[in-house]
């Protein structure tokens, strides 16, 4: 299997070969690498939080001042408006617990360079360089391990603030590597320090590198970070943007149109159209359109990274406490078909988002509109056990019609599902079959 590597596709492991430009897994059996990635592969749904000074103005994380919308100097100067009085990092753990998610993964520090925890690299920190005065990240990280949830840290490799970094804005670079590459060491040298002090202090499950397109695996001495990372935990992962050195895939917003290649991935996506909190995005998707692209993850095997952006009081918006409520509703109700899943059949056989059980001997079949008359599914050539709706038990009839004596072709499978039994969302309908799933084979 090989994978084309690009900011968003890459996904590698101990005993893989990484190349700079390419990626290339072995098809070899890696049972360590199985084994490390089970917990993310089952978990299927994180919550991704952006929490940093940029919540006081309610602008653009970094990108901000990197495309000039506000100057360096001014967006700092939010720093003294980042309070978190009404910070409560055990309700937001329960919140996310709520929604269904197994991982949060939180900014620990963005490309403004601002740290949540009390770094003793520089001072630019949430204790040391905010209203706030104390370290936010620690009583976080306590409150999703007590709610037996895994934890993941964000860092962003670039640090557009620090004076030791290459970049400073779109219009303005500080210095070239070649010219000073005693600058840059001190750069590599300083976050790599950070990550120490993260790694030493939280012992993460996840990393979730991001910022990396700027510099090559070298210049960041990728490797170098990895083994480090390992070092304190074998067992950690790495999301992709760490130059080839990661573990899975990591789309942005856009809902693959196919299975990727990475065998895991994940979508990161914003409920509105803002990673930060900002006053003025109310363009929020509704409860029914995420779960519909959560369950397009789903059926393509891939894990929902969803992001929310608390406020800089600490408090989470409204909006996204229902949105997260709305997703507890529905991932408590429809678990068996969610959690562990695997990837479900190709669309020619329904015309609709499907997973499997992890034996195999369950298809799960969603459904995203109210049916106007039977559903139907071809080629299925096992026997059904039983049909019923999920979350709610209602035992389905079925009937299999194009099926004379001495056709080898499975027929179509067809049963109707009453609406008194529909989901207001998403209705999940399970398939127990006489056995591992068979279908017919995809030819001409
Ligand atoms: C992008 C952006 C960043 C955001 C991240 C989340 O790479 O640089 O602002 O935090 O995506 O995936």
């Amino acid at each position: 299997m090989s994978f084309k590597r690009g900011k968003d596709l890459i996904g590698l492991c101990v005993g893989c070969i990484f190349l700079s430009s390419s990626v290339v897994r072995s098809q070899e059996v890696n049972p360590e690498f199985d084994s490390k990635m089970e917990w993310f592969g089952d978990a299927k749904l994180g919550i991704f939080i952006h929490w940093g000074i940029y919540a006081v103005n309610g602008i653009d994380e970094s990108w901000s001042f990197y495309n000039g919308y506000i100057s360096h100097e001014d967006y700092l100067k939010q720093a003294a408006g980042f309070g978190a009085e009404n910070y409560k990092p055990k309700e937001w753990a329960k919140l996310i617990k709520e929604s269904g998610a197994n991982y949060a993964v939180i900014t620990t520090r963005h490309h403004d360079g601002f740290s949540l925890w009390n770094t003793k690299q520089g001072n630019f920190n949430a204790v040391q360089h905010s209203k706030a005065k104390r370290d936010v990240l620690t009583p976080f990280v306590k409150a999703i391990r007590k709610e037996k949830l895994k934890v993941g840290l964000y860092y962003s490799l670039s640090d557009w603030s620090s004076d030791d970094y290459t970049d400073f804005t779109a219009e303005e670079k500080r210095y070239k590597i070649s010219d000073e590459p005693n600058r840059w060491n001190r750069f590599v040298n300083y976050y790599q320090e950070q990550l120490k002090e993260l790694g030493a202090q939280y012992n993460p499950d996840l990393w979730w590198f991001d910022g990396d397109w700027e510099h090559t695996a070298e210049e960041w001495r990728a490797k170098e970070t990895r083994d480090l990372l390992l070092g304190f935990n074998q067992n950690t992962i790495l999301n992709s943007r760490l130059q080839g050195y990661g573990d899975y895939a990591t789309p942005e917003q856009g809902v693959p149109m196919v299975k990727p290649d990475s065998p895991f991935w994940e979508l990161c996506l914003t409920m509105n159209d803002s990673w930060g909190f900002q006053h003025n995005d109310k363009n929020y998707k509704t409860a029914n359109q995420l779960i519909r692209m959560f369950v397009d993850c789903l059926r393509m095997g891939g894990n929902l990274l969803l992001d929310i952006g608390p406020k800089a009081d600490g408090t989470i918006p409204e909006e996204q406490v229902n949105i997260l409520k709305a997703m507890g509703r529905w991932t408590s109700k429809h678990k068996e078909a969610i959690y562990g899943s695997n990837a479900g059949i190709p669309l020619d056989y329904y015309y609709g988002p499907t997973t499997l059980s992890k034996d195999k001997k369950t298809l799960y079949v969603f459904l995203e509109h109210k049916p106007n008359g039977p559903i139907a599914i071809k080629g299925l050539k096992n026997k059904i056990n039983r049909i019923r709706v999920v979350g709610n038990g209602t035992k389905l009839a079925h009937q299999v019609h194009n099926k004379p004596y001495w056709s080898q072709k499975p027929g179509i499978l067809y049963f109707e599902v009453p609406e008194s039994a529909l989901d207001e969302e998403v209705t999940v309908v399970a398939l127990q079959l006489d056995g591992e799933i068979e279908l017919e084979e995809l030819k001409k």
